[in-house]
């Protein structure tokens, strides 16, 4: 989402008659476009604050804030930037470059200035209404917007027309999308009309909700063209008393129940999740219940998070009261454990030959993703397939790689 935000801002700064650098050391403006789903992020921000005081002693720096900052982190932070605006009011930083081209649209009417030529972002809808306990979120982003369908379908069409490959769709819950429209338009319907427009891409979407996956969604992923069989589904605990806590609107066994209900329907579905270990109150027993789960899904990848405590949200009144070292014990326990389904599993598939978008490169080899979502690696060739789909043949593999050939 912070990506997506960025290419937006880069775009007015453009319109502004401004350049991009990619050296931070040359810029005359930063600007930061913050996370404060974990404490690491908004850390990262003081350290780049002590950074530019020291340019600042010796030449004029613009230094400019954004994205999701909770209140008492904006409170510490006024006093560094030049200029701190929320990423929905546009026109504050529109005012101070002293432009107004972009000042009357609404920030999703912007047109990005993609940082891909064939992967782009795009925005469904904003703000979440759910408020996890942990999560920041809610409190930097604000209620739920949906954006009007007819605005995604035209950048979704736009992009296809410049050829790119593939698409992200986003949003703090997509599968809630269209709850506040006044149409009754569903995540369904968006997807289905998306999937009409006739192309060589594929199309993903993040975040799902698990209490707002619909019947109708499991059942019309496979007849779709375009999207591959890949569902992100964040299960952050396998502990009923840990999801109640967090005000996750399930229970483990609802969470199967459904995880079961989509590899039936959806076939060689890859479920990925996010997982929070060492929320308030997690014992033993609550952490083996996350482990089991996860042999029982075999997800093909967690992210796994230590939690952090975000200030004003409800789960910061909890007492924080695992340690680090136990934090961290946990979370290299669930990538052990991550490490051996995937070693199990990925050796399955070699011998398969699988489409794969290639979209980096490093010294001799070129990397890709498979339609769900497993890198793959390959060695370079004289031809340059960078934003290209190739057919791979899988001829080896481990636990975070597939190694294949063009
Ligand atoms: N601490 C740790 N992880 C968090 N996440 C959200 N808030 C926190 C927090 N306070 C994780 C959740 C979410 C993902 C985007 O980030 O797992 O799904
Ligand atoms: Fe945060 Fe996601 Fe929960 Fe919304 S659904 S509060 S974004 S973790």
């Amino acid at each position: 989402m912070n990506k997506s935000d960025a290419e937006r801002i880069a775009s007015v700064f453009e319109d502004a008659g401004l350049n991009e650098t990619k050296k931070e050391s040359e810029a005359d403006i930063v600007i930061t476009v913050a996370c404060s789903v974990r404490q690491s992020g908004i850390n990262r921000i003081y350290g780049k604050i002590k950074e530019w005081q020291d340019i600042r002693a010796k030449r004029p720096l613009t230094t400019i804030l954004s994205g999701c900052v909770l209140k008492s982190d904006r409170k510490k932070m006024n006093k560094f930037f030049d200029l701190i605006f929320e990423i929905n009011d546009v026109s504050k930083l529109t005012d101070f470059l002293e432009t107004n081209i972009a000042s009357e649209q609404k920030f999703f009417q912007i047109h990005p200035k993609y940082d891909s030529t064939f992967q782009a972002y795009v925005p469904i809808s904003t703000g979440c209404n759910n408020f996890c306990t942990y999560c920041a979120v809610p409190y930097t982003r604000g209620r739920e917007v949906s954006r009007p369908m007819d605005e995604i379908i035209t950048e979704v069409q736009r992009l296809i027309e410049k050829d790119y490959k593939e698409i992200t769709l986003l949003g703090q819950n997509v599968n809630s999308y269209g709850n506040d429209l006044k149409d009754d338009t569903t995540f369904t319907d968006l997807i289905k009309k998306i999937d009409e427009i006739e192309g060589t891409y594929r199309v993903y979407f993040y975040s799902n909700h698990p209490k707002d996956m619909s019947d109708e969604l499991i059942e019309i992923l496979p007849k779709l063209d375009h999207f591959p069989h890949y569902i992100h589904l964040p299960l952050q605990s396998g502990s009923d008393k840990i999801l109640k806590s967090m005000n996750r609107h399930y229970t483990q066994k609802q969470y199967l129940e459904l995880a079961e209900k989509i590899k039936k329907n959806v076939p060689e579905v890859a479920i990925t999740t996010d997982i929070i270990v060492g929320f308030p109150g997690e014992t033993e027993e609550d952490f083996f219940k996350t482990k089991q789960i996860m042999e029982k899904v075999g997800f093909s990848m967690p992210f796994i998070a230590k939690y952090s405590s975000r200030p004003g949200t409800v789960a910061a009144k909890l007492e924080d009261n695992i340690s680090k070292e136990e934090k961290e014990k946990r979370w290299r326990e669930l990538t052990a454990i991550q490490k051996e389904i995937l070693s199990r599993e990925n050796k399955k598939l070699v011998g398969e030959n699988l489409m794969v978008l290639i979209d980096s490169e490093k010294k001799d080899k070129y990397y890709g993703r498979t339609d769900n979502y497993k890198v793959v690696e390959l060695p370079k060739k004289q031809t340059d397939p960078i934003g290209q789909f190739v057919n791979v043949e899988i001829i080896d593999s481990e636990a975070w790689i597939l190694k294949g050939k063009i």
